[in-house]
């Protein structure tokens, strides 16, 4: 039994090689798989016009939406996204914290990130940043929403989510 799937295995792998177009299917078929099993994973969060898709999302000691943030803190987080394979080594991070319509700017560290602080690794098929924003002090303590937005060197924006979060004292 086990020789006979050895063997369909050498079988198929020969095919493949043949047949390149085949098993190109089949890898984005896995591809797409583990994109589905990140995902799931994932934060859930609203993509407003990312050029490149965002995978997945993690906030430090957030597992719910809105996402608790103490007031003081410096939260971690990560995010996930297909590159495209166009090999992103930086990132200008731009974003805000939105309450009642009201804008204002959030500090982001280290940014930009330009790829030489540990700040952003390849994964798999995509590209993984971390970042630390800071919940400033003079926040409202009130809901609202945090907009990310990560652009490259010609300001493109590369990545935009937004997370609704709770601002906490
Ligand atoms: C990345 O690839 C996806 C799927 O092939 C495509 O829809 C998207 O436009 C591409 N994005 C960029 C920035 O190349
Ligand atoms: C926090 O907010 C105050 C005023 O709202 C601002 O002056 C200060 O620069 C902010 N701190 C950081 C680290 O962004």
């Amino acid at each position: 039994m086990r020789c006979y799937i050895v063997y369909y295995f050498k079988i198929f792998l020969i095919v493949c090689a043949i047949h390149e177009l085949t098993c190109g299917v089949i890898s984005t078929a896995t591809n797409e798989v583990y994109k589905k099993l990140l995902q799931l994973r994932s934060l859930p969060f609203e993509d407003c016009g990312s050029m490149f898709q965002v995978m997945y999302l993690k906030i430090d000691g957030c597992t719910t939406i809105p996402c608790t943030m103490k007031r003081g803190d410096l939260v971690d987080v990560r995010v996930l996204f297909d590159d495209n394979g166009s090999g992103v080594s930086f990132l200008k991070h731009e974003v805000r914290w939105v309450f009642n319509y009201v804008k204002t700017q959030a500090a982001i560290s280290p940014d930009p990130c330009d790829g030489n602080q540990e700040c952003i690794e390849s994964t798999g098929d995509g590209k993984t940043y971390l970042a630390k924003v800071y919940v400033n002090t003079t926040l409202p303590v009130m809901r609202g929403r945090m907009l990310w937005e990560a652009k490259d060197a010609n300001s493109n924006n590369l990545i935009c989510f937004e997370v609704p979060v709770s601002i906490t004292l």
